[in-house]
Formats: structure tokens, sequence, C-alpha cells
């Protein structure tokens, strides 16, 4: 799939979006790019740079690396600063379930990879972006929370995501003088094609696809819709909320879930 550049809500933006090679991260890259800003697709795949490249005519650059370090982290910020002469917009998209189980099922090993995938990486990354924000006179940070801070089989995840919706908050009290927004949405369940990155290199069990499965009936039971997302209608909400429209919205953590509240 090629994608062509044009002019619109992000003309004159530089954006790192990371967790880029896949998802809903790809997307609000591709979208973003095509949208006239100049992207940086962050991720550990490097077939990143693929997806990058897919922006005929439009400026983006890939960088991979592993943003469960704090190196990387800034590494990855300084090189969009470097690439793109500074920073506006850090959509934080890194994260995901590694593992579907209930809680007292987690080896306490497999605990602690959960919090680092799907809250280090945004705490790393809201931190080392800040100078840059700063050098720019402001700018606007988006985290991809989740709306499974309230669901079953995957408390350490729900507990990342806990984390990620306190930061928005947070940050954004610390940061609105600065002229820094930090906003947040929380997905429901959202379909993905098969994932080229799985969450869990180690593959599901048979035990663990039927946990996986009564995840699924419960978010759909929940949701007012009664089915999952897109992955489009995941990115279009990040996007508008990382762009100028939402200039009065700071601090908020929308849930983009067909009525699901958790
Ligand atoms: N898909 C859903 O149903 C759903 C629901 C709610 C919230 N979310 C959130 O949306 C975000 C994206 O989800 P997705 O399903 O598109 O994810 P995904 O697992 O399909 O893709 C995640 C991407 O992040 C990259 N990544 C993972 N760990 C990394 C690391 N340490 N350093 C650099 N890159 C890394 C992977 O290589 C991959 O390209 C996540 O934060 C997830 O928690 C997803």
């Amino acid at each position: 799939m090629s994608t062509t550049h044009f002019e619109g809500r992000f003309t004159g933006k530089v954006l790192v979006v990371t967790g880029a090679a896949q998802g809903i991260g790809r997307s609000v890259a591709l979208r973003a790019a095509e949208e006239g800003g100049r992207v940086v697709f962050v991720d550990r795949a490097d077939f990143v740079a693929e997806v990058a490249a897919e922006v005929i005519g439009g400026q983006t650059a890939a960088f991979t690396v592993d943003l469960e370090t704090y190196e990387g982290a800034a590494a990855a910020m300084r090189f969009a600063a470097e690439t793109f002469g500074g920073i506006d917009i850090l959509i934080n998209n890194v994260g995901g379930a590694i593992r579907m189980r209930p809680y007292g099922e987690f080896e306490p090993q497999q605990i602690d990879a959960e919090i680092r995938r799907s809250l280090m990486p945004t705490l790393y990354c809201c931190h080392t972006v800040l100078p840059h924000l700063s050098q720019r006179g402001g700018g606007t940070i988006v985290n991809v929370s989740s709306n499974a801070t309230r669901g079953i089989h995957r408390v350490p995840y729900s507990a990342a995501k806990g984390g990620v919706n306190a930061i928005t908050q947070s940050l954004a009290m610390e940061l609105a003088e600065r002229n820094i927004r930090v906003v947040a949405t929380a997905p429901g369940g959202t379909e993905a094609p098969p994932r080229r990155i799985p969450r869990n290199d180690a593959g599901d069990t048979e035990t663990e696809k039927s946990w996986m499965a009564e995840v699924v009936g419960q978010v759909k039971q929940s949701s007012f819709m009664k089915r999952y997302g897109t992955i489009e209608e995941q990115a279009a909400p990040i996007l508008f909320l990382a762009s100028d429209e939402a200039s009065y919205i700071t601090g908020s953590v929308l849930p983009v879930t067909g009525g699901d509240l958790g």
C-alpha cells in the first residue's frame, strides 16, 4: 500500500509516533503524513522503515529502537529533532497486553513485562520529549491508553494503562502554562489484521486462547454497539486530539469504545 502526501491539519508540524510499524500506530503515522506532517515512525521492529517509505512525496523518517529503556526513548527524540529540526507532537502508542489470564495465573516476571511494555515507554517518552517541546514554545502529547483499566484477565496491563491515564492528567496540569497539552484516548476492543509482530513471542496456549475468548466476549457485551472498533476508528480521534482542532482539550482521556465505559 502507498499513500500520497497533501496539505492538511499537520502541515508545518513534526510528529513522533511510537509503535508505528503496525496496528493503530501505523495508521496514525501514515495519516499524519498524508495530512502534511513530517513524521518520525519509531518502533523496535526494523520493518518500520518499509512502513515509513509507503508515504509518497511526504517527509517521513524511521527509527528502530526499544522504548522500554530510557536511553532508547531519549535517542528517538534526539533523532527526530535532528532529522526535522524539532518536535511538535508526540503520540505514545507503544503498548498492548502481552498475555490474557486471570491475575492469579500470572508469573511474577510476566507482571513486570506488562508494566515494561505498557507503562514505561510512555513515562520515558513523556520525559525525554519535554526539552524538545519547550524549545518550540509548546506542543502536544497524545497517549494511547486503554478502556481495559476495567476488564477481565489483564490486571497488570490494566494497572499500566491506569498509570498512563494518571500521567495524562497530572502532566497536563503541570504543563498547561508551558503551552503543552497532554491528552489520551482509551480504545476499546479493536479489530486488527494478523500481527507481523505478535504481542507474545512465545505464542498462546489453548488455555490462554480460551481466556482471550472470554475477554472478547466481555468487551463486546459491554459495548453499546456490541462490536469491536476498527483501526481507522481509533486513529481518527488520536489525530483529532493531536491537531490544533483540539486546542482547548487537555488532561482528558477520551473513551473510544462504542459506549463501553469498562
Ligand atoms: N488493539 C486493541 O484492541 C487495543 C485496545 C485498547 C488499547 N490499545 C492500545 O493501542 C496501542 C496500539 O495497539 P495495537 O493493537 O495497534 O498494537 P500492536 O501490538 O499491533 O503494535 C504495537 C507496535 O509497537 C511496537 N512495540 C512494542 N513494544 C515496543 C518497544 N518496547 N519499543 C518499540 N516498539 C515497540 C511493536 O513492534 C508494534 O509495531 C497500544 O498501546 C494498546 O495498548 C489497543
